[in-house]
């Protein structure tokens, strides 16, 4: 048997969920354009994965797909997906729908949009770690990497701090729809919550209706109210699919990148210390241990990738995190090299569907990163052992504990 054919790729084996990397350069080396026992292609070369992303020919729309049905495996999953009132969001439709939903964010996410944000996110940060500072040890995930983004699009969005658990309650079931297979009881379970924030959204906008304020949920019930550019249901799926974004993505890269920060410290002592973290590193970290490992693409015609035929309906999963690691586009792919130019990694995605919030997430990072090592230079792993959520397209951490030496109390305050 040859090796190709004994390589497989499975993202939930424990050891490749802990480390996908070795697997990634295996396939990229003996089977770049691998065909799963499960009827799906992997690709691993950054130039596939890039090509494929940019293809007109193929859709990430998943009702092109001949997998679509595979999902509907039990009665309940069937009757939810029948009973939802849904649009589909920008992520999963193709032009020209996806032109006109894309059209009317772009603003609130420009460079120069979220740069007006800055000082509200360097005040978030800081309270953050005022809270923590004191302690002499901190969970980097629970105490500042999820709650800055997700007060961040809470705010923009207008999501009242109230209902901010319950909101993350159901994104964190939500985004398990993302991974390549779901099972049965958790696809019920993402589901429901699904349709639970579906409905709190409907509510909301309701009621931001009836009060219009100055966020961004006003603007798109606007865009609604105006015009016929946007359906109801589509402004449900747009807030849902900005919501969701905002709490489950820079969450990662801030912990995966400070991960990487703390397991190599030769990189780390390289940083100038400073309130801002170099862009280069935050790219490099994005290229490191990207956040989101694969997105899929479905084949409308019958191409060839790589001297493979591909059929139409057939589903390609772009591999973005082992791109990110192919040695033909970056050279020494398993060092971490904060200074790495050019860095033409693909953790935001490409093509038209080109990540929509990337510019908040590094300006999140950039301040976040940069805060808690100047604040806490001694920062160290803890002897607790970081955790690792187990959806395996978000990569990321459950938690990361950490220690650094408390501020020295004044003599005869103790
Ligand atoms: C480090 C953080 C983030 C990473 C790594 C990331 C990654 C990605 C990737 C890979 C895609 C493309 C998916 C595909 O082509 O199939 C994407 C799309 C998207 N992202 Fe992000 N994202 C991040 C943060 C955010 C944030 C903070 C928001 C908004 C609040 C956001 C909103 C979106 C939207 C709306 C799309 C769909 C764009 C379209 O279909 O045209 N992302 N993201």
């Amino acid at each position: 048997m040859s090796t190709s054919e004994t390589l497989a790729f499975n993202p939930f084996l424990p050891e490749v969920h802990e480390d996908p990397y070795p697997l990634y350069h295996q396939l990229r080396a003996a089977d770049p354009v691998h065909r799963s026992p499960l009827g799906f292609w992997v690709l691993t070369r950054h130039a596939d994965v890039l090509a494929v992303l940019r293809d007109a020919r193929m859709s990430r729309d998943p009702r092109r797909s001949e997998r679509m049905e595979l999902l509907r495996s039990s009665t309940e999953v069937d009757e939810l997906l029948s009973s939802e009132e849904a649009a589909p969001s920008m992520l999963f439709v193709d032009p020209p729908d996806h032109t006109r939903l894309r059209a009317l964010v772009t603003k609130a996410f420009t460079p120069g949009a979220v740069e007006r944000l800055r000082p509200r996110i360097e005040a978030i940060v800081a309270e953050l770690l005022d809270r923590v500072a004191e302690a002499g040890e901190m969970d980097v995930v629970e105490d500042l990497a999820y709650p800055l983004p997700v007060t961040v699009i809470c705010e923009l969005f207008g999501v009242p701090e109230r209902d901010r658990d319950r909101f993350r309650a159901w994104s964190r079931e939500l985004v398990r729809l993302l991974d390549p297979l779901v099972p049965a009881d958790s696809l019920e379970r993402a589901l429901r919550a699904r349709q639970a924030l579906r409905d709190y959204l409907r509510e909301l906008i309701a009621e931001r209706r009836a009060h219009p304020a100055g966020d961004l949920l006003t603007a798109l019930i606007a865009a609604e109210d105006q015009g016929r550019q946007l359906s109801e249901p589509e402004l449900v799926s747009m807030c849902v699919l900005l919501l969701v974004a905002g709490h489950e993505t820079t969450v990662n890269l801030i912990a995966n990148g400070m991960l990487a920060l703390l397991r190599h410290p030769e990189a780390r002592a390289g940083l100038q210390a400073g309130v801002n973290l170099p862009g280069s590193a935050v790219e490099e970290l994005l290229r490191y241990d990207s956040p989101v490992q694969f997105t899929s693409r479905h084949a409308l015609a019958d191409l060839e990738i790589g001297g493979r035929r591909v059929r139409a309906g057939e589903t390609v999963i772009a591999v973005l995190g082992a791109a990110n690691r192919d040695p033909a586009q970056f050279p020494d792919p398993d060092r971490l090299d904060l200074t790495r130019a050019p860095n033409r990694h693909v953790a935001f995605g490409g093509g038209i569907h080109f990540c929509l919030g990337a510019p908040l997430a590094r300006v999140e990072a950039r301040i976040a990163i940069g805060a808690l090592l100047a604040r806490l230079p001694g920062l160290e792993l803890c002897p607790r052992p970081p955790v690792r959520r187990d959806t395996v397209t978000l990569r990321g951490l459950a938690s990361l504990p950490v220690t650094f030496p408390a501020p020295i109390s004044p003599a005869g305050t103790a």
